[in-house]
């Protein structure tokens, strides 16, 4: 009798072993080791293994210049916001992975590609809802098209099978020339391959599976796209081990609780990943945001103390966001730091900042930081916009909303240099900022005549102090 061959998997983060382990040497998480059936090993071998006879072998070295490159041609969606995060259109023959936490709208994203795709058919399977859950959303959409079709399914097997049947069936209607035109699967961790033992959701499940599709995509040249779920901790198995199986891998992030969605690349064989798309979830599906800095800052009638503008990037887009800044006595003995949309160590670098080189007391102060608009910013140029909004909080004298800033904080209280100053300054002079304080040393990457914007060029976290509040 045959021997079937095991390996312990940890669900967490995919390393493979040969037994059982409490604890995850890689990622360290306990019991998450789980035993998984993979196939038989092959009687192939050794991988390398140096021919007598090398003629044999089917695929042979050729120089770089002889080879003929493809002329791309990519599928441009109706979604713009799409199209620009995978690098400018889909890809025939490509295998995207969408990620994202469960019910942040990564099915409705797809379905309504789905639905605005004219001129194409589109098979969406679904391992997870039925036809009628899928149609409701649909509705709820209010996008209509007769060439989406369902396909409430499992197993890989199956897919492939159903996909053929309606390429005949597509083809002897005269449905267009190739019957299919992308595959949409919801959600990788509901499909299994009989190929393999393992329950669906499973490490070797996922692997073999999407290797089947990539095939599938290959092949055909027609594109997939994957939805993967991942857990509140970022890394469920999962997507994780796929992403370096897949062409593009999409994350689609947002809080539940705020409307805002961002559809970021992390990784892209056909474009930049520097890219990204926003969208706003409405009660009628996902709404394309094209011009963010609207939308992110406030009205307000009234000057306050405590808000002030930044300049971020998002992708390579500049957009402005408003940091709220809260400073009042503590009331108990340890002053309480809050930052919601910004990294709390940097806060509390800030605030050491501040009070080191500024003589700014904030020791006995509770200080709550807020990025308005539910977004979270890594961005560094946004320090003296948190800055201004801390000191503006602390001093109670509020900060023009004419005003904007850009520019990083350093240790020492100086500010530095930030990448794409160019782009920002355009994007507060569009908006109609009257000033742009940015520091001195990006001095030389801007020609000033260029805009109607006053540049205010600093190097020290005091002038901003003497400029602003004496
Ligand atoms: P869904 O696409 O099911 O998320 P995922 O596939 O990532 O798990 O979307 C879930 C949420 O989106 C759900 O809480 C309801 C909300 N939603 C809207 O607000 N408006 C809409 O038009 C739709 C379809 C969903
Ligand atoms: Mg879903």
């Amino acid at each position: 009798m045959e021997k079937v061959k095991t390996v312990f998997f940890c669900q967490n983060c995919g390393v493979q072993a040969a037994k059982w382990l409490g604890k995850c040497p890689s990622c360290g998480e306990w019991n998450t080791y789980q035993e998984e059936i993979i196939e038989k090993a092959t009687s192939a071998g050794p991988g390398w293994k140096p021919e007598k006879s090398p003629s044999k072998v089917a695929n042979k070295f050729s120089s770089i210049a002889d080879i003929s490159s493809e002329n791309e041609t990519r599928i441009i969606t109706p979604d713009n916001e799409f199209n620009r995060v995978l690098g400018g259109g889909i890809v025939p023959g490509s295998l995207v992975l969408i990620g994202g936490e469960p019910g942040i709208g990564k099915s409705t994203l797809l379905l309504q590609l789905a639905l605005s795709m004219e001129n194409m058919n589109v098979y969406y399977v679904s391992g997870e809802e039925s036809s009628s859950q899928i149609k409701m959303r649909a509705d709820r959409i209010k996008y209509k098209n007769d060439s989406c079709f369902l396909l409430n399914e499992t197993s890989t097997q199956n897919i492939f099978t159903q996909l053929q049947i309606s390429s005949k069936n597509g083809s002897e209607t005269g449905n267009g020339n190739l019957s299919v035109g992308m595959v949409i699967i919801d959600s990788i961790q509901s499909l299994y391959s009989n190929k393999i033992d393992s329950p669906a959701g499973t490490v070797s499940q996922i692997k073999q599976c999407t290797a089947e599709l990539q095939q599938f995509a290959k092949e055909t040249g027609v594109p997939v796209f994957l939805i993967g779920h991942i857990t509140k901790e970022g890394s469920i198995a999962g997507p994780k081990v796929l992403e370096h199986i897949v062409d593009t891998v999409l994350q689609f992030e947002g809080d539940q609780h705020y409307v805002y969605r961002i559809l970021r690349t992390i990784k892209n064989r056909f474009g930049s990943t520097a890219e990204l798309g926003i969208y706003e979830m409405r009660s009628d599906g996902l709404r394309q945001v094209t011009n963010p800095s609207e939308i992110l800052l406030s009205q307000r009638d009234k000057e306050l103390s405590g808000m002030c503008i930044a300049s971020t990037l998002e992708g390579l887009r500049p957009m402005m966001i408003e940091t709220q800044a809260l400073v009042s006595h503590a009331v108990y003995g340890t002053p309480q730091r809050t930052a919601t949309g910004f990294d709390l160590r940097r806060l509390s670098m800030l605030l050491a900042v501040l009070e080191k080189r500024c003589g700014f007391k904030f020791a006995t102060k509770d200080v709550f930081l807020n990025i308005a608009g539910g977004i979270r910013v890594e961005d560094p140029a946004i320090d003296l916009g948190v800055v201004g909004a801390l000191i503006s909080s602390l001093e109670d004298i509020a900060i023009s909303s004419k005003i904007c800033f850009a520019g990083e904080v350093g240790l020492s209280g100086e500010i530095r240099a930030v990448s794409r100053i160019e782009q920002r300054i355009a994007e507060a002079d569009k908006l109609g900022f009257e000033t742009i304080f940015i520091s001195k040393f990006n001095q030389k990457s801007i020609s000033k005549n260029n805009y109607k914007i006053n540049i205010s060029m600093i190097s020290k976290v005091d002038e901003v102090v003497t400029l602003l509040f004496k």
